[in-house]
């Protein structure tokens, strides 16, 4: 049975549950921001911990953010990457990360390509096992911070409707996403090229309206924020991707024009410049929450660590 503190994905996390992250990471954003110290914040004393990160697949982003927020804590990170590590010997994810829990780290962040395989570590291994990206399946931090990054732009999300424009089919940030949205009682629109949406979506989280368009300047005037995603060229949608992608999906400074004041626009990263965003909207600090994105991303993960490392009984 997984471990209480594991986070495989947000699929199934209550409202008061991702509200208490959500506002928990607010606080911890003034230490991000060096505005006050770890002490000034703490809610209990932890004993410092050993933090396995283990990641299968590259990352700039999610790694570094992980790695900052465990040194933030005041723990220690150990980092085991795909290249460098026995699995270039074939070792298997299982046994990788079986062999870093048995050197006794207390918590482990895992990154990989294997859809759903975060969950099966966290069935099969003793601690926390936190999901930092698996395949298409889920993103759940990166579904958290862009939650909070919308709820800095827009407070209370219950009610406002935010489009998610791009590769829905490849991306475990959408799924992410619709979970967090939904369950915060947002109105979701997924757009993209009909190769790039699965309608199965739709029906993903039982009672959340979601809706589907292939037009992304119908919905333009009448959306609250837009989440543009990456096109994962790596999990094969480069074949699904017409060469205007640009010209129907991609977010350009004509468009960005066109909606409606303080509408924010968010992007996981890495950004394809001049596909999925023009330079000039990715720049104008007005509108890109790009950057906020990753300020928070770290507050949001140490967020998470420390419900991960929080002593039995001690969760809300
Ligand atoms: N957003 C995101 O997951 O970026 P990285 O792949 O760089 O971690």
């Amino acid at each position: 049975m997984s471990h209480p503190n594991s986070l495989p994905g947000l699929r199934g996390l209550d409202r008061a549950s991702v509200e208490s992250i959500l506002d928990r990471a607010e606080v911890l954003l003034s230490v991000v921001d060096g505005d006050r110290s770890m002490e000034e914040v703490a809610t209990e004393r932890v004993d410092p911990a050993v933090v396995g990160l283990l990641f299968m697949e590259d990352s700039t982003r999610t790694r570094g953010s992980f790695e900052v927020a465990v040194h933030r804590l005041g723990h220690r990170p150990v980092t085991l990457v795909g290249r460098g590590s026995s699995a270039s010997k074939g070792e298997s994810l299982l046994d990788t990360a079986a062999n870093l829990a048995a050197m006794g780290i207390d918590a482990l962040v895992v990154r990989t390509g294997l859809s759903g395989g975060v969950a099966c570590l966290a069935e099969a291994l003793p601690l926390p096992v936190l999901n930092a990206g698996d395949g298409r399946h889920e993103h759940p931090t990166q579904g958290l911070l862009d939650a909070s990054t919308l709820r800095a732009s827009l407070g209370d999300l219950q009610g406002r409707r935010v489009a998610i424009v791009g590769d829905i089919l490849n991306s475990r940030v959408a799924r992410s996403g619709i979970h967090v949205l939904a369950t915060l009682g947002a109105q979701i629109v997924l757009v993209g090229p009909p190769s790039l949406v699965p309608w199965r979506l739709v029906d993903v989280v039982p009672g959340a309206r979601i809706e589907v368009s292939h037009d992304l300047d119908a919905v333009l005037e009448a959306v609250d924020a837009v989440m543009m995603l990456r096109i994962q060229r790596e999990r094969d949608a480069g074949g699904s991707v017409a060469s205007d992608y640009r010209n129907a999906f991609g977010m350009t400074e004509d468009r960005a024009s066109r909606l409606a004041a303080g509408v924010p626009i968010l992007h996981p990263g890495p950004v394809n410049r001049g596909v999925e965003l023009d330079d000039g909207v990715l720049e104008d600090k007005s509108r890109s929450k790009v950057l906020d994105q990753v300020r928070r991303g770290v507050a949001v993960r140490m967020a998470i660590l420390e419900r991960a490392l929080m002593r039995p009984g001690s969760r809300d």
